[in-house]
């Protein structure tokens, strides 16, 4: 007897309907055809060992399965579920009455029970757009697939609950879908601005880092509070609106990194990986693609502490994909692409000893070391990223002061209006939010500037010994600075304010 069931295979971050085809004839053999790989050819063992687990045997026939379309890839083991359940039904076992209505999937323990699959989220959007009626998941995968409205979404525990559920024998828990977490949880802070003393300027600048979502580099000694400040960004930047957080969760979800209490992920992501990552780490890749941090940061922070620490090769691929907030991994037979827009925010020392330009310690290095350690982070990298500055520690009686700053919140509050200056802006365009997506026509458009304006840039230029490349960037700044203001019009003080922000372009730093 010929039966059919249903899964999914993923590519990226899409998921692909795939149809297992299950044949079962007199004869001995088990063949599973159709690009199956080996985690998936050992679910035979894993399927022998649940079904004797409730005290029903493999069949002992010819088994044929067919996993179509047979030219993707099907790669690990959340196909068990699926196979189990097409073997269980041209046995007669299992009903195949439900069989075209429901998605079944989920990996088997040897003792029945089920294990979650990677990607439930854009498996549960694809089933839905697919046409089924709903999903049948271990109960891991479901507060993720329930966001999906008007899909059915079923928990099983075990293989014993899949076959009853198939032959309508038992009801199984429906799970439905609820903003309530959601909306509570993105308002949720963990460390404050308040805790941080002094720095007003540096304060300042991440503030406008987070209203126009540009990247920031610190540059400072050891000690100064890089590090400090850059864990404290998340807590000013806007809520996750539900769009993003659904492209952020779906891509946390396909790389099995889903916190499995949520529906959705609520906060925005602040990825930090160590500076002795690989390429494939950061941007994702390897033989079965993964997505990179940088992907797994889309939509929230890549925090990259102490950059020049990093390979230079791993910075240089790192490129690209800043530019275009996507990455691209290519194999030999098929390429995917993973979104990753985010804000980077890196942290360096001014030099090897830690000392440049300190105001009171003196620096060690030898002549030249200066430059040297400052090309390590080439200028195409710094190009991308819009705001330079220099954090200095502060001093003891500010430390000690009792003075408490401004709250996150607070400044959270300027953030979410110059936001939404920039949600009214751009929504036509679908997937730029903020000002630090603009493209060069955007920007054109949006950022022009009057002749007294010009005139302070081409003095400014000329003066600091700013490259070209930074005037797009002050452009871009200086949009985020006057809607931060509540301007339409870009004036000469937005101006003035993004060209301090560019002091890595200056010609002479190191020297
Ligand atoms: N402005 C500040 N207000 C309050 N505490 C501060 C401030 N600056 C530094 N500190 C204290 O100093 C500690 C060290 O700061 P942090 O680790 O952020 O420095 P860093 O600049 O990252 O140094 P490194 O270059 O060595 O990584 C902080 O954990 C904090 O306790
Ligand atoms: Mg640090
Ligand atoms: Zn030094």
């Amino acid at each position: 007897m010929l039966v059919k069931t249903h899964c999914y295979a993923l590519h990226g971050i899409d998921a692909i309907h795939v149809t297992v085809e299950v044949n079962i004839s007199p004869g001995v053999k088990f063949f599973l055809v159709g690009l199956p790989d080996n985690a998936v050819k050992e679910s035979q063992q894993r399927i022998e060992s649940a079904l004797s687990s409730i005290g029903l045997r493999f069949p002992g026939k010819r088994i044929i399965i067919n996993m179509a379309p047979a030219d993707i890839r099907k790669e690990g083991s959340s196909y068990d579920v699926t196979l189990a359940t097409g073997i269980l039904s041209a046995q007669g076992i299992i009903s195949d009455k439900l069989l075209n209505d429901y998605v079944v999937m989920g990996e088997l323990s040897l003792d029945g029970s089920l294990k979650p699959v990677k990607g439930a989220l854009s498996i549960a959007i694809q089933a839905k757009n697919d046409g089924f009626k709903g999903v049948v998941f271990p109960i891991e995968n479901c507060k993720e697939a329930s966001v999906v409205e008007g899909l059915e979404v079923y928990s099983a525990e075990s293989i014993r609950d899949v076959i009853d559920f198939f032959n309508q024998e038992k009801e199984l828990f429906q799970h439905k879908y609820d903003l309530f977490d959601f909306n509570r949880e993105t308002d949720a802070f963990g460390e404050d601005f308040s805790d941080v003393k002094g720095q007003e300027s540096v304060k300042r600048a991440f503030e406008v880092a987070a209203a126009g979502g540009h990247n920031i580099i610190l540059v400072g000694p050891p000690g100064s509070g890089k590090t400090m400040l850059a864990k404290r960004l998340p807590g000013i930047l806007p809520p996750f609106t539900l769009g993003e957080s659904l492209e952020t969760t779906k891509i946390h979800s396909v790389a099995g990194k889903t916190d499995f209490k949520f529906q959705l992920m609520t906060k925005r992501p602040f990825r930090s990986p160590h500076s002795s990552s690989s390429d494939a780490a950061l941007i994702g890749g390897g033989a079965y693609p993964q997505p990179g941090e940088i992907s797994l940061a889309h939509n929230g922070v890549l925090f990259l502490d102490e950059l020049p620490e990093f390979k230079r090769f791993v910075l240089e691929v790192l490129r690209q994909p800043l530019e275009d907030r996507k990455v691209t991994v290519s194999r030999a037979r098929f390429s995917v692409e993973y979104p990753a827009s985010v804000m980077l925010v890196a942290s360096m020392n001014p030099c090897p000893c830690g000392y440049y330009s300190h105001p009171e310690k003196e620096c060690v290095c030898p002549a030249g070391a200066v430059k040297k350690y400052m090309s390590r982070i080439s200028g195409p990298l710094l190009d991308r990223i819009d705001i330079h500055v220099e954090v200095l520690p502060v001093k003891f009686n500010q430390l000690s002061s009792e003075q408490k700053g401004e709250t996150s919140k607070e400044i959270r509050k300027r953030i979410i209006k110059a936001r939404e200056l920039q949600a009214k802006r751009f929504d036509k365009y679908p997937s730029v939010y903020c000002n630090a997506q603009m493209s060069a026509s955007m920007l054109q458009h949006y950022c022009k500037i009057g002749e007294k304006g010009k005139m302070l840039i081409k003095t400014a230029m000329q003066k600091l010994g700013l490259s070209a490349r930074a005037y797009d960037r002050i452009l871009k700044l200086s949009r985020t600075i006057a809607d931060l203001d509540g301007k339409e019009t870009i004036e000469p003080l937005h101006l003035a304010e993004a060209i301090q922000y560019r002091s890595l372009d200056r010609e002479g730093w190191g020297n």
